[in-house]
């Protein structure tokens, strides 16, 4: 909707954005901003309802050309969360307006809610910054001569609060972050293979002081990395392993938090042919990668934690071709743990075991967290709201549920047990990578993953097949990708 957006210092602005809540007036810190007083008599018109996200205009004669007031909900329910979707109507309503320039005021109403509320405004200001850098976000690369390109206006944000407008400025980042991911998914995959994943990464560690390193062709078997080079054997466009490192300027001697993303740029499904429609959209098998990759990005320029965090990038095509991995092969993993493919379309797991067992064995993880579209079942489970979660460890399962609970990228906790691990055992090998029954494919997945963690890591899985993009547009989204786990998991590891 814009070409980008800024907070500035210097200028004015022709718009003026106010906040109300419901069954509330404007509170006279706002109004004061708003000599004209059109702003105040429309917060209480009829349709000045105060819900999340609704909004009201007027047009005074003088000072601002516009006065948005927006709702924040209802006052005693009220969470920074519902900022992101004030701010995202709000950028809805200046796109339209083709507005170039905005005072967003809306922390005088949140500032006035009891301290008992026990809200952070940090929180607010940053969930302003995200919910109008997440609208902001479009894709024109691959429109044609056939197409008029749009024009873009550039958003220049003022706020007159410098610790609100710095909370404005973290947001913007952490949807920048978001808004790579989302690049990076929509990219088709005839451009997006991951050569060219691994030449972005390399790109954006230099932008953001980031080290990359990327093993691939001999180096994938030197290393038994025998995940990737299975099941991107059959694709022209050689399969790779993406690592990113950032190493901070204090507490470099910690050990590191290591991001693992599956990063499938097509699945066809190999040789277990996916049918019907089925195969639409499986450019976004990446996107688990493309929530790493995000994530390091507002972790270097953003979050900038006392930590070092490694990202492990799994990069195949599951393709078609005579030389292409087959049902009744069996792998064996650099961990020892020898694997029956029973489905090539359960190609996931065999990337991510890689990555997994070299995180336990290379980085000394202080905890591991992979994200990844694994499975079509966890949509069945949670639809598109919430992701699966599998995490046994108290500390980094509470970690990952404040931050979801910040971000609002849900997550819902689906269990380990031995039993869904004996369903993953082979009769010619150690284990099949799809056992022979339809029950609990998502959690058959976690059970797979769990033979390639060591014991005492804390590990969470998180399975965004459903959250990582959406038909409609849906609060600071339009129908596509949602930039799912960026933001996610740069909270997270802030909080470690
Ligand atoms: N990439 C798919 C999972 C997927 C499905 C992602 C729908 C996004 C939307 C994955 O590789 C896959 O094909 N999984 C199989 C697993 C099965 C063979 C055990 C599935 O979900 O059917
Ligand atoms: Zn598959
Ligand atoms: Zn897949």
């Amino acid at each position: 909707m814009f070409d980008s957006v800024k907070t500035v210092t210097r200028g004015s602005a022709r718009v003026l954005v106010l906040a109300q809540f419901k069954g509330e007036k404007l509170d006279p810190d706002s109004r004061k901003l708003d000599d004209s007083g059109h702003g105040a008599c429309a917060a209480e018109r009829a349709e000045a309802s105060g819900e999340t996200g609704a909004i009201v205009e007027a047009f005074p004669d003088e000072g601002y050309d516009r006065v948005i007031v927006v709702g924040l909900g209802d006052k005693d329910a009220f969470r920074p969360g519902a900022v992101r979707n004030a701010a995202a109507a709000v950028g809805r309503a200046l796109a339209s307006a083709k507005a170039e320039s905005v005072e967003l005021a809306i922390h005088h109403a949140i500032s006035r809610l009891p301290k008992s509320a026990k809200v952070d405004l940090h929180a607010c200001a940053s969930a302003a910054g995200e919910g109008l850098g997440l609208i902001a976000w479009n894709y024109d690369e691959l429109r044609g001569s056939a197409t008029s390109k749009k024009d873009r206006p550039k958003l220049s944000v003022h706020c007159d609060d410098a610790k609100f407008r710095a909370g404005i400025d973290r947001g913007l980042g952490l949807a920048e972050a978001a808004n790579i991911t989302r690049t990076l998914s929509q990219t088709p995959p005839n451009i997006a293979t991951p050569a060219w994943m691994a030449s972005e990464a390399r790109k954006m560690a230099r932008r953001a002081g980031l080290k990359c390193t990327v093993i691939q062709g001999k180096q994938l078997e030197d290393q038994k990395l025998v995940g990737m080079a299975t099941v991107g054997r059959a694709s022209e466009n050689k399969p790779c392993m993406i690592r990113l490192e950032y190493s901070p300027a204090r507490g470099k001697s910690k050990d590191p938090v290591v991001l693992v993303g599956k990063t499938i740029t097509y699945d066809s499904g190999g040789l277990s042919l996916k049918v019907g429609g089925s195969m639409r959209g499986m450019k976004r098998d990446k996107d688990g990668g493309c929530a790493v990759f995000g994530a390091m990005h507002a972790i270097a320029t953003v979050i900038k934690p006392n930590r070092p965090v490694v990202a492990l990038l799994v990069c195949a095509e599951n393709a078609v071709s005579d030389n292409a991995y087959r049902p009744d092969d069996v792998l064996t993993f650099r961990n020892g743990v020898t694997v029956e493919v029973t489905n090539t379309d359960a190609e996931g797991r065999l990337v991510l075991a890689d990555g997994l067992c070299w995180a336990c064995e290379k980085e000394r993880p202080a905890a591991i967290i992979d994200m990844a579209t694994l499975t079509g079942g966890v949509v069945v489970a949670l639809g598109k709201v919430y992701a699966g979660m599998w995490c046994d460890d108290d500390d980094l399962r509470t970690k990952i549920d404040q931050a979801a609970e910040v971000s609002d990228e849900l997550v819902w906790r689906l269990p380990h047990h031995a039993e869904y691990r004996a369903m993953m055992k082979s009769s010619v090998a150690d284990i099949v990578n799809s056992a022979p029954v339809r029950e609990a494919h998502p959690i058959q997945g976690a059970a797979f993953l769990s033979y390639f963690v060591e014991e005492g890591i804390p590990w969470a899985h998180i399975d965004i097949a459903g959250t990582h993009a959406t038909e409609k547009d849906k609060g600071p989204y339009i129908a596509g990708p949602t930039g799912y786990g960026a933001r996610l998991l740069a909270e997270v590891v802030e909080r470690f």
